[in-house]
C-alpha cells in the first residue's frame, strides 16, 4: 500500500507525529521534497528527535528510509543528523540518499540570505537554508547532485566553472563579497563524498522493489499545501511541491499506485515567513486562539461580492478579500486522554463531522496532544 502524506496549511501541522504513527507500520519511508527547511519533531519514550532531513521511520530498525530525488540535500546538515542519531545508539543503517537527489551547496544559504536582503520590505521570509536558490540551479541546469560526489573527475571540472563563471562573479561584483576557491571546497566535497558514500544509491530500483513486493510505503511531505511552488501563495512559498504531485515526481512513485493521500490539518492555521494570510487574526480572539485554541472555521473569501471556497490565485486579491467564517461553540474540555472517538466532547465530534463536511473527506486520526500516543482513531486501517 502506498499513502502519501501532506501538510494541508502553511506547514507546522504537526505532520511529524501523523509520519511517525504510519511509520510503525510502514515498510519504507521517502522523502521527496524539500530539504533542511522542514523539521519535524517526534516525541517518543526515548525522548524527542528533531529532524530536518532525515525520514522520521529511522526511529524504527526494520524501515528502510529513503531521500529522494526530489529533495536538495546539504550534506553538512545530513551528515550531523547521522552523527546525532549515533549518539543516542541509533545507528542509521537502512538510510539510502537517492544519487539524483540536488545539494545544497555551500554558496546556496548564502544567496538565499542576499537575495532576501535585497528584497527589503518585499521579502519573502525563507528559512536562509538555501532551498530556493538549490532548486534554483536544479532548474538551470547548474546544480550538483549527490552521486556527483562520486565522481572525482566531474565535480572538479563543474565546480570551477560555477564557483568561477556564475557563484563569484555574483558574488563579487554584484553583492561585493568575498569569491569561492573551488578547489578548497573540492577538498571539502570530497570528505563528505567518503562519509555519505554508504548511503548513496540509485533508489529508482529500490523503490520499484518495493512497489512489486507490495510493501506498505510512506511518502513523507514537508512543508505544506500553502508553500506549493504553484498552488501556494506564490511568491512567499517554497521552491518545490508540497503538495501529492510532488510526492510522485520527488520518488518515483507512479501514480497509479498510490491508495491514499492524506493531508494533516491543525485545528487552527498558523503560519510562519510573510505572505498574504486572510484569516490572521491579530486581535486579542488571536491571541486567545494562540494560547488556548477556542474555533473559528473559516469557509470561504469574499472578494468584489464574489464568494470562493478555495484561496484565490492572485496574491493581492487573496491579500485584500474578507474570510468568511462559521462559528462554532468551543468544547472547553481537556481532550488529551482521549483515544476513541466516543471519548470526544459532543461539541468536539460535531467540530470535527462539520470540517469533515466543508472539506468533503473523511477524518480519520485526531492528535489530541503532542505526544506520541495522543491520538483518536476511527477504524479505518491505514497499513496493514
Ligand atoms: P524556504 O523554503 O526556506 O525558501 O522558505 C519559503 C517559505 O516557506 C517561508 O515562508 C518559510 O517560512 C516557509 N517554510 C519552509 N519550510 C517550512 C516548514 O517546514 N514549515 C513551515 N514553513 C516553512
Ligand atoms: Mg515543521
Amino acid at each position: 500500500m502506498v499513502i502519501i502524506l501532506v501538510g494541508g496549511q502553511w506547514g507546522d501541522e504537526g505532520k511529524g507525529k501523523v509520519i511517525d504513527y504510519l511509520a510503525a507500520k510502514a515498510d519504507m519511508v521517502i522523502r521527496s521534497q524539500g530539504g533542511n527547511n522542514a523539521g519535524h519533531t517526534v516525541i517518543t519514550e526515548d525522548g524527542e528527535f528533531k529532524f530536518q532531513l532525515m525520514p522520521s521511520g529511522i526511529l524504527y530498525p526494520d524501515c528502510t528510509c529513503v531521500i529522494g530525488n526530489g529533495v536538495v540535500v546539504d550534506p553538512i546538515v545530513l551528515l550531523k543528523e547521522i552523527a546525532q542519531l549515533r549518539e543516542r545508539g541509533i545507528e542509521p543503517k537502512n538510510l539510502v540518499v537517492s544519487e539524483r537527489a540536488h545539494m545544497v551547496m555551500r554558496y546556496h544559504p548564502l544567496f538565499d540570505q542576499l537575495e532576501e536582503e535585497s528584497r527589503g520590505d518585499d521579502r519573502l521570509g525563507t528559512t536562509w537554508r538555501g532551498i530556493g536558490p538549490a532548486y534554483a540551479d536544479k532548474v538551470r541546469r547548474i546544480g550538483f547532485r549527490i552521486g556527483d560526489l562520486q565522481k572525482e573527475a566531474f565535480m572538479r571540472k563543474k565546480l570551477a566553472f560555477v564557483v568561477d563563471q556564475v557563484k563569484n562573479p555574483i558574488l563579487t561584483k554584484l553583492y561585493g563579497g568575498e569569491p569561492y576557491d573551488w578547489e578548497s571546497m573540492l577538498a571539502e566535497y570530497a570528505t563528505y563524498a567518503k562519509q555519505l558514500d554508504q548511503y548513496i544509491k540509485d533508489t529508482f530500483p529500490i523503490v520499484q522493489d518495493a512497489l512489486d513486493r507490495n510493501a506498505n510505503i510512506l511518502l513523507e511531505g514537508a512543508q505544506a499545501t500553502m508553500l506549493d511552488l504553484d498552488f501556494g501563495t506564490y511568491p512567499y512559498v517554497t521552491s518545490s511541491n508540497p503538495t501529492a504531485g510532488g510526492a510522485l515526481t520527488g520518488s518515483g512513485i507512479p501514480p497509479t499506485k498510490v491508495d491514499l493521500t492524506i493531508g494533516v490539518f491543525k485545528a487552527y492555521t498558523s503560519r510562519v515567513g510573510y505572505g498574504p494570510f486572510p484569516s490572521e487574526l491579530t486581535n486579542e480572539i488571536g491571541d486567545q486562539i494562540r494560547e488556548r485554541g477556542h474555533e473559528l472555521i473559516c469557509t470561504g473569501y469574499r472578494f468584489r461580492g464574489t464568494l470562493y471556497d478555495h484561496p484565490l490565485a492572485n496574491i493581492s486579491h487573496y491579500k485584500h478579500c474578507e474570510p468568511v467564517y462559521e462559528e462554532i461553540e468551543g468544547w472547553q474540555k481537556e481532550i488529551g486522554s482521549a483515544r476513541c472517538w466516543d471519548d470526544l466532547p459532543q461539541r468536539c465530534r460535531d467540530y470535527v463531522v462539520r470540517i469533515s463536511e466543508l472539506i468533503k473527506a473523511p477524518i480519520e486520526l485526531i492528535g489530541t496532544g503532542p505526544r506520541r500516543d495522543q491520538f483518536v482513531t476511527r477504524g479505518r486501517k491505514l497499513f496493514n
